[in-house]
């Protein structure tokens, strides 16, 4: 349930949000916005250098669609980055002259910091900078979001109202941001190798693969879905199945000493700190 239809939907409507770039997560986030309801089609600006991509979301979403990033700004309140990293300069160039503190940007580029807006839009920019992760495509998502120093009290909420639409969203401060994207931002990834994984294995033991995908893909989403539910701790679920002597335990032990947990924590470390190196 999007916490924002219910609760914020008064506060964002009347205000115009324009998605500079609108491909995979421009699309995902106005699919969620469209979809929950919180601003109005008719509200709502996406910018994108492809024809297809423009004609696509005008057809399915009712928004509307330029190829001017700058006349998007101008009559925008809210204006979402959402172009890659390495495009971002240019756009930046681009829309320069019409930004001003009249506008919150939210800034979703993967390593692009505040301080680096902040000096190319202007020391009073209202910025927001968020990291969204892959499942937000289908609503799933998990967005962490910092504010810049010159963000009004609302705007945090405005963004949190947004990204609510896609997912869950916790707020950081920004020295966290690398962590977030070894964490949530690469975690689907981490994921995905573990239930192909999981999957190998039930075709090694002699399961059908549709019937190992689905056994490893349930039992994902089943774990998932029992931790949040009952607001327990990880190793209680697990003791809860672990009985002793049993089978599970011996597969926990193959696990420790196979190095998953310690691997685990590498890969997160190691993505934290690529994140860190792109940043810069
Ligand atoms: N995808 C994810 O899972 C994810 C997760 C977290 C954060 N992010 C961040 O989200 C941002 C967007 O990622 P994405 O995966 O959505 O990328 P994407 O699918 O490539 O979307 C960007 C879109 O913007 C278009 N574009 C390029 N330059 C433009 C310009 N100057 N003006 C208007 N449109 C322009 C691109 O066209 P062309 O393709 O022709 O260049 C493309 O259609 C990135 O900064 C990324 O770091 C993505």
């Amino acid at each position: 349930m999007c916490q924002a239809q219910t609760k914020q939907f008064n506060k964002i409507a009347g205000k115009t949000l324009a998605f500079l770039g609108a491909g995979n997560m421009g699309g995902a986030l106005i699919q969620g916005i469209i979809g929950k309801r919180l601003i109005p089609a008719a509200d709502i600006w996406a910018v994108d250098v492809r024809l297809a991509r423009r004609e696509y979301l005008k057809a399915n979403y009712g928004i509307n669609v330029t190829s001017d990033n700058k006349a998007a700004v101008d009559q925008a309140d809210i204006i979402i980055l959402a172009v890659k990293p390495q495009q971002l300069g240019s756009l930046l160039d681009e829309i320069r002259s019409v930004v001003d503190d009249t506008k919150l940007i939210i800034s979703i580029a993967a390593g692009i910091t505040l301080s680096y807006l902040q000096s190319r839009l202007g020391d009073n920019i209202r910025q927001i900078r968020g990291m969204p992760n892959m499942p937000a495509l289908v609503g799933a998502g998990m967005t962490a979001l910092c504010a810049g120093i010159k963000a009004l009290p609302d705007d945090l909420q405005l963004a949190e109202d947004i990204f609510n639409c896609v997912g869950e969203v916790a707020i950081v401060k920004e020295n966290l941001m690398d962590a977030v994207t070894g964490l949530s931002g690469s975690g689907p990834a981490y994921v995905m190798l573990v239930i192909e994984a999981l999957t190998d294995a039930g075709v090694k033991l002699g399961l059908p693969p549709d019937i190992a995908l689905k056994l490893t893909t349930q039992t994902v989403l089943g774990a998932v879905q029992l931790l949040k539910e009952k607001g327990l701790q990880p190793a209680q679920l697990r003791d809860m199945v672990a009985s002793p002597g049993g089978t599970t335990i011996a597969g926990l032990f193959a696990l420790d000493q196979g190095g998953l947990r310690a691997a685990l924590i590498e890969a997160v470390e190691a993505a934290t700190r690529r994140s860190k190196e792109l940043g810069q």
